[in-house]
Formats: structure tokens, sequence, C-alpha cells
């Protein structure tokens, strides 16, 4: 186990990325902010390291994880891009989409990152320290949303501190970050498929390739690890505090996560009230809902209840995320 270990956080200067290189390459475990949310990276071509990466988030080994590169040539020495995904990566990358593709066979990723899959997920992310850090390291890192299993992830180095400190070796920490929810994955098949709802909206996708992206059967059901699309538990992004979606009216003892105004029944009784958006504006309600959901869990509140969010835009990959919240842990 990695408990014990001792985790360095150090501000990110230019020392700090080339701490965070020089620590990926002896296989260490590395927090690092990227637009979206903080990933935990580590080397994806050391299978040694990746255990460790699965161990220290008490994360399923079944769950693949999203390599992260530094441009489209190098997404392309580790995935066979067809005609969608170019035109995808030319698009958005870098940015907050993550490409399901073919893995080409003489790749340096090792099969444990991706589960065995005969499939990669990839990413290049537009975050100036996360871009900087894979240049200096010069490989593909993988790097899952840096929490423990199972929470909610984390948009700033104080919630990566929280689950990980003592089990990962360093902690970049560049601040809060832009986004707030993770990527957008899109599976680059014979039809376009989208596999998580995330920071660029879907219909920005679709003006692109000039279609709709389909939607995988059964994926908000998908409770077993034998996954369409692997990684959508049902129960990813849970508080330990009961969430209430939709919610008409406050309960005596229940805390509010609001949207815009909180014109809600009962809004006096709440414990405590948090405004994802007073102006109803998504994108700064995506750039707070899981610090916001991370406050609210610690505020003893007998639920969180949440007023409903429109789910155009930014407010598909919102509502996704709240209703994982509300399915609660196993
Ligand atoms: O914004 C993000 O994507 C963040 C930052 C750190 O880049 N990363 C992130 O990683 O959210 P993670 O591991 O928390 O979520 C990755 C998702 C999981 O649902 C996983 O199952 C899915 O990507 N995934 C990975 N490889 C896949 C594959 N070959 N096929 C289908 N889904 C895959
Ligand atoms: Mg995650």
């Amino acid at each position: 186990m990695n408990v014990g270990l001792k985790t360095q956080i150090l501000p990110a200067t230019e020392a700090a990325v080339a701490s965070a290189a020089r620590c990926l390459a002896q296989g260490g475990l590395v927090a690092f902010p990227t637009e979206t949310v903080y990933g935990l990276g580590t080397d994806a071509a050391n299978a040694r390291a990746i255990a460790r990466l699965y161990e220290a988030k008490g994360r399923p080994s079944f769950n693949p994880l999203i390599a992260h590169v530094g441009d489209i040539g190098a997404g392309m020495r580790i995935a066979r891009f067809n005609a969608m995904a170019t035109k995808l990566a030319e698009a958005f990358w870098p940015g907050p989409l993550t490409l399901v593709l073919p893995r080409t066979n003489d790749s340096a990723v090792v099969d444990l990152a991706t589960a065995g899959l005969d499939t990669i997920a990839i990413r290049v992310p537009a975050h100036r320290i996360a871009r900087a850090i894979l240049r200096a390291f010069g490989g593909p890192v993988v790097a899952p949303s840096a929490n423990l299993s199972g929470h909610v992830s984390p948009t700033s180095a104080a919630h990566v501190q929280s689950d990980l400190a003592g089990r990962i070796d360093l902690i970049v920490d560049g601040g809060a970050v832009e986004v707030g929810v993770e990527s957008t994955i899109v599976g680059c098949f014979d039809a376009p498929l989208l596999l998580r709802p995330g920071g660029l909206p879907r219909g920005e996708i679709e003006r692109v390739l000039g279609r709709a992206l389909v939607q995988p059967p059964h994926e908000a059901e998908n409770t077993t690890n034998q996954p369409l699309a692997p990684g959508m538990l049902a129960s990813h992004y849970a508080p330990r505090t009961p969430v209430r979606l939709n919610a008409g009216h406050i309960e005596a003892g229940e805390a509010l996560l609001a949207f815009g105004t909180p014109a809600v029944p009962g809004v006096d009784a709440a414990t405590v009230v948090m405004n994802l958006s007073a102006l109803g504006d998504l994108t700064e309600a995506a750039a707070n809902l899981f610090g916001y959901l991370r406050t609210l869990d610690l505020r003893g509140a007998r639920a969180i209840a949440v007023m409903p969010v429109p789910d155009h835009g930014l407010g598909e990959a919102i509502n996704d995320r709240l209703r994982r919240a509300a399915m609660g842990r196993e």
C-alpha cells in the first residue's frame, strides 16, 4: 500500500514541472492540473507504476485510463485515427475532449493502462502546466482524475491533498481548474458514440462532425463492471451525504445546491445554500460543481437537495454527474 508516503506539494513553477517529469520517469505518481479537473499521472509504459496508481486511488482495475499526450502526432503513435477522429482532434485538441480509438499493436502503452481492451482513450489537455509536464516527460501519461475512487473529481490541489496525501509522490498546485467537469469522451467507431458527456458540449462536436452523436445503449443503467463504456459505473461521483435531485422544495435539515434564483419553497429551512451560478450560467456552474458538492458533503446535512439544472450545453455533463452523485455509493 502507498499510504505513508511523503507527498510533496509544489507550486506550479518551472522547477516543479522538471520535478514532475523526473518523478514520472522513475515510476512516480504525480497529481497535476488539467483544464478539466486535476489528474493523477503516471508513465503509461510502466506497468508497476500503473498498478501503484490503481492502488493509490482504490480504483477497480477493470476501469481503463486516459492516455494524455502532447499533440496529435504523439496520439497517432499509440492509436489508429480514422477520418472522424482526425477531424475531431484537429478541431478540439488541445481541449476537454477524449477520443476512444483502436490501439496500435506496437504502442508503448501497457495493457494494464487500458484494462486489456483493444481500444485506448486519448486526450491532449489544454492546461499550460499539464502541457509543460507532458513535454518535459516526453511520453504518454495515463491520468485518471486525482481523487479516491468513488469520490467527486478534484478541481483544486487542496481536494487532491485531502484524498491522496500519503498515497502519492507529488502534487503540482496550479490553482483552481477552469472547466470543472471531466472531458467529453467520444468513441470513434462506425458511428460516433458519446461515451461520457463532459467539458466539451455535444452540440459543438456534432457541428464539426455534421452528424449526431449516438448514445451507447444502457449506459446510465450500467452498474456492472463489464462495460460498454467502461468506467461509467453508476455510483462514480458520490458524496457521502444523500443527494436529492430536482428539488422543488427544501425539507428541514437539508442543504441546498441552487442554480439561478433559489426561489424554492422552504429555502429558509436549508442548513446551508450554495449557488452553482446565481446568474444561471452553465459554464460557471460546471466549474463550481465538484467543489460545492465536496463542501456541502462536510456540513452534516441530512441530504443535499439540488435544484433542476437545464440539460443543454454543459448542462448535460452537469446533470450526468449529479445523477451519479444521487445514486449513492455501494
Ligand atoms: O478530464 C478528464 O478526462 C480527466 C483529466 C484528468 O484528464 N480524466 C478523467 O479520467 O476523467 P478518469 O479515469 O476519471 O475517467 C476516464 C474515463 C473512465 O470512465 C474510463 O472508463 C473511460 O474514460 N475509458 C478509458 N479508456 C476507455 C476505453 N478504451 N473505452 C471506453 N472508455 C474508456
Ligand atoms: Mg474519475
